[in-house]
């Protein structure tokens, strides 16, 4: 990561974190770092968050954003087929003036979820391109896409998932409500994720996933590992970095250097012992209260992927792995459990959800005690020690 990249990282991690500070906490903020390289952020974040526009004619909106008598001004093209992008000019074709406060865009692109959807823009509608029949529809069309850029509340995983191209719902896989259901709590958080398994292998650039979870996680940093170079895919928010996960120590390079995470997702190769490999390495480099989650649980029967040929998955596979960590989460209540202390993965697996095809580990203390000696004794009645 180059100096310039390095310092970009650490101006997005600021906003992100003032995205919840007091107003003159972001105001100093945007003091210091400037307001055209907030501005700049700000716009690069809306226009990654934009659906995809519906209009069918190219309209030019014009973003304004003020911070006390400073302002600055952003033409954006916004047309059906094409990515939304930047455009010079002076303004003369402009169909929509947009102008916010910084703070209150600050807000609506890194605080909590449930942004106003008015009360915070002036607007001006102009004439220009009055003479093309659809040029209001087109224009409210346009306008609606940017707005629902300058926010984080429209995030229907699985609508995210098609979006991107992701096949964790509504095709290969139905994953997006587990997701959903044990990310939410994590949305207004500025998380740390990495996924093993970026997509495309050698045909292809990949990346659906990684986008997904940058939209979906508007305060997240998202990082991604391949055995490819995927670099190409690298963002504002998204880092696609180069491991491997049948080598721990790779893994663990990985961990040193964008850890502690908040959830860990294996979407890899799904080989049985890489499974197992990853996980107990990037154990330590999931925070207290994260989630590990592991993907494509099928590959346990499959003997190509190092699965059991038999009726139940072995102990080496994945889901041998989940039933072991069973046994783990109750350790307590075994009679050795009191002679030895307990491994990593005994003393911090909390929780363990299994549903078809994938399972969601929670990280946390398994301090819990097991069932009392003395009660044991007591219930076996008297004779028994
Ligand atoms: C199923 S795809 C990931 C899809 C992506 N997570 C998504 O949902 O869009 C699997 C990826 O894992 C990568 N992969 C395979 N073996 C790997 C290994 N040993 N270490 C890291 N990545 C590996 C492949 O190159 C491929 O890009």
């Amino acid at each position: 990561m180059s100096s310039n990249d390095k310092l970009d990282a650490e101006h997005v991690e600021r906003l992100i974190t003032a995205g919840t500070a007091p107003d003159a906490a972001v105001a100093e903020l945007v003091d210091e770092l400037g307001l055209d390289t907030v501005g700049e952020i700000l716009i690069d974040e809306i226009v990654f968050r934009c659906p995809p526009p519906e209009n069918t004619t190219a309209v030019t909106i014009a973003l304004e954003v003020v911070h006390g008598v400073r302002r600055r001004r952003t033409l954006l093209r916004v047309m059906r087929d094409e990515p939304i992008s930047q455009v010079n000019g002076d303004g003369r074709a402009v169909q929509m003036v947009l102008e916010i406060d910084v703070l209150d865009l600050v807000r609506r692109i890194f605080g909590p979820v449930g942004h106003r959807r008015t009360g915070d823009f002036r607007n001006a509608f102009l004439p220009s391109g009055l003479e093309h029949l659809g040029y209001l529809r087109d224009t409210a069309l346009a306008t609606d896409t940017l707005l629902s850029g300058c926010g984080n509340d429209s995030v229907d995983l699985g609508a995210l998932a098609v979006r991107y191209g992701s096949d964790k719902w509504a095709s290969l896989h139905w994953y997006a409500p587990h997701y959903e259901h044990h990310f939410e709590r994590f949305r207004d958080h500025p998380v740390r994720l990495l996924e093993i398994g970026i997509g495309g292998e050698d045909r292809e650039l990949g990346g659906a996933s990684l986008k997904m979870w940058k939209r979906y996680f508007h305060r997240g940093l998202i990082v991604g590992v391949d055995i490819f170079d995927k670099s190409l895919l690298n963002q504002r928010r998204l880092t696609a970095a180069v491991a491997d996960q049948r080598v721990a120590e790779e893994l663990a390079a990985i961990g040193d250097l964008y850890g502690p995470f908040d959830i860990v997702i294996d979407d890899g190769s799904h080989v049985a012992e890489d499974i197992r490999t990853a996980f107990h390495a990037l154990l330590p480099y999931l925070r207290h209260d994260g989630i590990y989650v592991i993907e494509d649980l099928q590959t346990s029967y499959l003997p190509e992927f190092g699965g059991s040929a038999g009726e139940a998955a072995e102990p080496y596979t994945a889901v041998g792995l989940v039933k072991q960590l069973v046994d783990d989460l109750h350790f307590q209540e075994r009679a050795s459990a009191a002679d030895q202390p307990p491994t990593l993965t005994q003393a911090c697996v909390t929780g363990i959800h299994v549903y078809h095809n994938i399972v969601f580990l929670e990280k946390g203390t398994n301090g819990e005690e097991g069932f009392p000696h003395w009660l044991r004794q007591l219930l076996a009645g008297p004779g028994h020690s």
